[in-house]
């Protein structure tokens, strides 16, 4: 089997840490434990870009229980856990390339060594895999049935891709599920980001300006966590009924030119670029720690963070410092890539619980129905995201209600008014 990674000898701690996750993913066991009896991708291969964490290895278990052959790759350079990739290779005998803080042309290199399987699907976080088939690796099309995408950047390069009519295949949008976005964006994010930022920093977050950029389903998140820890919360936008949004939610909305001034701790997730940009960073108090959630690294502009300041040095793991002309300092975290996979372990396993379960229940969607579904970008079928939302209750150990006949009839009524 081939695998490039850190160091094997990491395979014991990784397996623990798997199991450990593994007690807070009770859905995503249920399909194993399904896909185990009933084999339903025998002899299927996947190819996975996804960040390589103990809750993506449980995912590779579930497919791997259900016959798929699978090669593993990370979609960040940072968000690697050596310790899980080691367990994957040695005691779970999955083809891992990935290694934590590889460069840019080990991360292509390892995405066109997990390719080389020859995917009849693809698994993607962010699209990596789905655009370097289509722009280097043309002639693995043949090969492929349909694929998945992960989050909200990914999904918005594909439904690009499908209206410029460039998308060869199928791909379900698992970001989009009510079971993946409601959760894993929101109470994910939020909590994950901000273990990022103190892993990172130990400072107290009680009384400080937090800016958050974004206050879409990540952003939405973190404020409330931010909040919550005894920050004072200032939201930016562009969009003008989120702007209201987190106005009337209880949120200070300012431009970013106005907080750049006042806030204590920045945080980007937009999915958008440049959102602190050179007039920001020019603009901040001393001290200031700057980082991101969104997917990719361009939502801080380091480059002209670069151009501008007179020094840099690491002054913890994941901080690093820049001196501007003005004798101010800006700490930037995990270099402006994914604080909470990077610094942190990213979402915990109770909510990366349905956020997998989608991605099992979308691949197998996907071979059965690939032929109907055509070259585009579709939402997880509804009743896969119901279905995972009441196995999810029932775990929990929570009852709901269900309509009488009655009101069944009063619902789907238009004769009874006052
Ligand atoms: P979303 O579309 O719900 O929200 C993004 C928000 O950012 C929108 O409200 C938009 O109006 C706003 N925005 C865009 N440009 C802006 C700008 N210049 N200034 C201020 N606001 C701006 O998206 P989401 O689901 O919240 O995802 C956001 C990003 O986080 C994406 O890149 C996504 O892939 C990523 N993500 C990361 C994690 C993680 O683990 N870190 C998890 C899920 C999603
Ligand atoms: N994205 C955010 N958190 C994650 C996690 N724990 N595992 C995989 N992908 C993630």
């Amino acid at each position: 089997m081939d695998y490039d990674i850190k160091d094997i000898n990491l395979a014991e701690e990784g397996k623990n840490k798997i199991e450990w996750a593994d007690n807070n993913m009770p859905v995503l066991r249920k399909i194993r434990e399904d896909f185990e009896r009933e084999k339903p991708l025998k002899g299927v291969r996947i190819a996975a870009c996804l960040h390589v964490t103990t809750e993506t290895a449980n995912l590779m278990r579930t497919l791997k229980a259900g016959g798929a052959e699978i090669a593993l790759t990370a979609s960040n350079p940072l968000s690697t856990q050596d310790y899980t990739a080691a367990a994957l290779v040695k005691e779970y005998g999955i083809s891992v390339f990935a290694i934590k803080g590889e460069d840019n042309d080990t991360y292509y290199k390892h995405i066109d060594s997990a390719l080389s399987i020859k995917p009849m699907i693809t698994m993607d976080d962010g699209a990596d895999l789905v655009s370097t088939i289509h722009t280097k690796k043309r002639d693995l099309l043949e090969h492929i049935i349909g694929g998945t995408e992960e989050t909200t950047t990914g999904v918005i390069r594909l439904v690009s891709m499908a209206k410029q009519k460039v998308l060869e295949y199928p791909i379900i949008a698992v970001n989009n599920a009510m079971t993946k976005h409601f959760f894993d964006n929101r109470y994910g994010t939020g909590q994950s980001s901000l273990d990022g930022i103190l892993r990172a920093t130990n400072v107290l977050i009680a009384g400080l300006n937090f800016v958050v950029a974004g206050y879409g389903w990540c952003g939405k998140g973190v404020a409330m966590r931010a909040k919550g820890a005894g920050a004072r919360v200032i939201i930016t936008e562009i969009d003008p009924i989120k702007a209201l949004e987190a106005s009337m939610d209880g949120f200070w909305v300012l431009p970013m030119e106005e907080a750049a001034k006042i806030g204590d701790i920045f945080l980007t997730v937009t999915g958008n670029k440049n959102v602190i940009s050179e007039e920001h960073f020019k603009l901040m108090k001393d001290g200031a720690i700057v980082a991101n959630s969104g997917h990719f690294n361009v939502e801080i502009n380091l480059e002209a963070l670069e151009k501008i300041a007179v020094s840099k040095r690491e002054v913890r793991q994941f901080v690093k410092e820049y001196k501007l002309p003005n004798g101010n300092r800006v700490n930037i975290l995990a270099d402006g890539r994914l604080v909470n996979l990077s610094a942190a372990e990213g979402h915990p396993a109770m909510v990366m619980d349905m956020s997998f379960a989608n991605q099992a229940l979308s691949a197998l969607h996907i071979l059965n129905h690939h032929k109907e579904i055509g070259k585009t970008v579709i939402d997880v079928p509804e009743h896969i995201d119901r279905n995972i939302a009441k196995l999810k209750l029932e775990t929990m150990g929570i009852d709901i209600d269900t309509l009488t006949p009655e009101q069944e009839e009063y619902l789907s009524g238009w004769q009874e008014g006052t």
